[in-house]
């Protein structure tokens, strides 16, 4: 087989049989990938399009016309051709205090032996919140641009970077071969013009069609505006480069970081004008004080200020340790914070019945994102805030989470203003919203809940919405306004009745039988101007087809996302799964259910045996389950149904029994991907790092947790050691 034979070894005709057969397996793969159904690992792929390129460097004559290479930069499939770094692009490691700080410098003389009256230098520069490239220079010219990837493999994206005017063409003065490395990214100014481009439709996405959705900050923006398949789109959006770093070089570029990064400005990169050389750590603290000083005026956005070794040569020697060099660090900010106007509070019911205050907010920018809404948690906060509505508030942001309220600015409380009264009846169904005792601690719930139950509209299309979403039932095509416009027209009350939507649609018979008792979704009745309508906004036949064909789709989804899907307190994902492997059947849950709310303490105990399940899961079976209408409601709903079952955890595996907490931005996978998988292998996920926690795993960004799982000794590992120790491939 000459796909055995190592590329030095083929023989001519050997090669050209075997550049036609990864022409043929690679192209195959491209439109798998295309049609969103992988049948190739991504390290796969990067392996066999290595080896094509391997072999046409040595038999160039025998590149074939549809070679997998020569769609570098074209792209047609909007798959970006892989590219190996010449030199790794390296990742930071994380400052979060001055003494984070004074211990880099330590750290650093500990390592170069240094004596205390040596002086060690730093440069110290915004971190740019952007999206880094590498671009590389042969003979002063522009040949090739790549995005960081995994700091291995990145992607070829020169035409898109082409389109940068920052990014020059030909460069004078440069190494032979040159990469110069920095950061792409977009402007605060710019990044508002391209949302009111998005709504004006004058944008495409990713695909090619006119993209809908608002990018949430610069950064996405950036980032997906290197990613269009054609250039033309790129260049309509105006991003821009800072050149802070370099990759492969054939002759050094000076003997400083500072001298090198003036010879970039030279050959006509922008630099950041904030970089500074500091000789102490008291400088170095005070420049940090200086930038982030500056962070809420400067026209785009920095999380931080990156230190780096000035000497190259030191940089050399300190190396680095994993994927991140021990000669720089990033020192990065607290959260974020800005002042506005608390307009509103308003009151909002969930599935649970909880009822969540929202601050409705005078817009303000916090880190280049608007924000209108920041999250108040309970009653009990907004005590503690002594929040009240007219009152200017101090709002923070960290990194992607929602906006917190910090406290209020009382020196600027309006005069007028009086406590804020939380609503002690639920807004949605007027039934009595109380704080429950907890029956083993007696401590008041800091939740306040609706009783209204069943008969509550804003619990019923919140547990609606949580049923037929993606971890659950996943139904597509169902979303919050159509199960708001079909709960608006009593055609949806509960689960059971999205399964025969079809069949009421064919005999025309609308309503679900038993809705008239039912209040009517008071922002949503059915409208006069068009009341003998199917949907006001299911609107034509080809998306009730695919409704109606993702409907059907759902019937057999396993039974712990049917599980899951139900929305019992404290029954999260993780929770299902483990009932799903245990009991195998939503019946057999049921009976369980039921019998808890008998008060059978044999079930109980069968139950709180199990690992990961406790006395408030039990609590929760119990009280849903004793609730005649929740089994009654069930019912009908299996009777639709016939769930698959699910995998068992393989119980030798690595992974097996242990408690894992995931932390930080992972790059290869979702969160959620990553803890299913774990869950799969027969691990627990935690969120929070303790004494009984088995391994850590944290990716980019990770804050606290790798302090405390430290402090703790317990096994910290990075994302990509946490693929290898679970054998994994990285999905695509
Ligand atoms: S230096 C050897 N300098 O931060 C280190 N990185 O967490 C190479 N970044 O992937 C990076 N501003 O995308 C460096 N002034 C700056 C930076 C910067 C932003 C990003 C870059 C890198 C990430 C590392």
């Amino acid at each position: 087989m000459t796909s055995d034979i190592d590329v030095n070894d083929l023989t001519e005709a050997q090669a050209k049989q075997e550049l036609a057969r990864l022409a043929d397996l690679l192209a195959k793969a491209d439109i798998a990938y295309d049609k969103a159904s992988p049948t190739m690992a991504d390290a796969d792929y990067d392996a066999l399009s290595q080896r094509n390129s391997a072999i046409e460097q040595r038999f160039p004559h025998l590149a074939r016309a549809d070679s997998p290479s020569s769609k570098v930069g074209s792209t047609p499939t909007g798959r970006f051709a892989k590219v190996r770094h010449a030199a790794q692009m390296l990742s930071l490691d994380n400052a979060f205090s001055d003494e984070d700080v004074a211990e880099f410098y330590t750290r650093i003389r500990r390592f170069l032996g240094l004596d205390p009256e040596v002086e060690v230098a730093l440069t110290a520069e915004p971190k740019i919140d952007g999206v880094s490239a590498n671009l590389r220079y042969e003979n002063g010219i522009f040949v090739q641009g790549t995005t960081r990837g995994d700091g291995t493999v990145g992607e070829d994206i020169t035409a898109n970077l082409m389109t940068i005017s920052d990014i020059p063409h030909r460069i004078a003065g440069a190494p032979d071969l040159l990469e110069v490395r920095g950061e792409v990214y977009l402007g605060k100014a710019d990044f508002a013009t391209l949302n009111q481009m998005v709504e004006r439709g004058e944008l495409l996405d990713e695909n090619g069609k006119a993209r809908k959705e608002k990018f949430v900050n610069p950064r996405n923006a950036a980032a997906g505006s290197l990613r269009q398949k054609e250039p033309k789109e790129t260049a309509k959006r105006p991003l821009r480069f800072f050149a802070y770093a370099w990759g492969a070089l054939s002759a050094p570029l000076a003997d400083t970081q500072a001298e090198a990064v003036a010879r970039f400005a030279q050959m006509g990169f922008k630099t950041n004008p904030l970089m500074q050389r500091t000789i102490s750590v008291e400088q170095t603290l005070a420049h940090y004080a200086v930038i982030e000083a500056q962070r809420a005026t400067l026209d785009y956005d920095i999380d931080g200020v990156v230190y780096k070794v000035d000497r190259l040569d030191w940089q050399d020697r300190l190396g680095l340790v994993t994927k991140a060099p021990r000669w720089a660090i990033a020192h990065k900010f607290s959260a974020e914070q800005a002042q506005t106007i608390l307009e509103r509070i308003d009151i909002q019911v969930g599935r649970t019945g909880a009822l969540t205050p929202t601050a409705r907010l005078h817009p303000v920018t916090v880190g280049g994102v608007v924000v209108s809404n920041a999250t108040m948690h309970n009653q009990d906060e907004i005590e503690r805030l002594d929040a009240r509505e007219g009152d200017s508030v101090v709002i923070q942001r960290a990194g992607d989470v929602i906006p917190q309220i910090v406290r209020v600015v009382m020196e600027k409380r309006p005069a007028n203003s009086a406590p804020y009264a939380f609503p002690t009846v639920c807004p949605a169904c007027g039934s009595a919203a109380v704080r429950e005792e907890n029956p083993r601690t007696g401590e008041r719930d800091v939740v306040r809940r609706c009783t209204g139950g069943l008969i509550c509209p804003a619990q019923g299309v919140e547990r609606l919405k949580h049923f037929v979403s993606r971890k659950a039932m996943d139904i597509d095509g169902l979303g919050t306004r159509q199960i708001e416009d079909f709960f608006g027209r009593h055609m949806l009350r509960e689960p059971a009745d999205i399964f025969t939507l079809a069949a009421r649609h064919r005999d025309g018979t609308f309503n679900v039988p038993g809705t008239s008792d039912l209040n009517s979704y008071k922002r949503l009745a059915p409208t006069k101007s068009a009341p003998e309508r199917w949907s006001a906004v299911v609107t034509n036949q080809k998306s009730l087809d695919n409704l109606f064909e993702a409907i059907e789709t759902a019937r057999t989804r396993p039974v712990d996302r049917v599980l899951f899907g139900l929305g019992i307190r404290h029954v999260g994902e993780v929770t299902a799964r483990l009932l799903a492997q245990r009991f195998e059947t939503v019946d057999r849950v049921k009976d369980l259910g039921a019998a808890l709310a008998q008060g059978d303490e044999a079930v109980r105990a069968e139950l709180v045996e199990i690992d990961g399940i406790g006395e408030t899961v039990a609590d929760a079976l119990a009280s849903f389950f004793g609730e005649a209408r929740n089994g009654a409601a069930l019912d009908r709903l299996l009777a639709q149904l016939s769930p698959a079952p699910v995998a068992l955890p393989t119980a030798e595996g690595a992974v097996a029994g242990k408690i894992i907490v995931f932390t930080g931005t992972l790059e290869k996978m979702t969160r959620d991907e990553a803890k299913a998988r774990a869950t799969a292998m027969g691990a627990k996920v935690a969120s929070a790092v303790s004494s009984k926690t088995d391994m850590l795993v944290a990716g980019a960004k990770a804050g606290s947790k790798i302090k405390k799982a430290q402090e703790l000794g317990v096994q910290t590992l990075t994302e990509d050691e946490w693929l290898d120790f679970i054998g994994a491939v990285p999905p695509l």
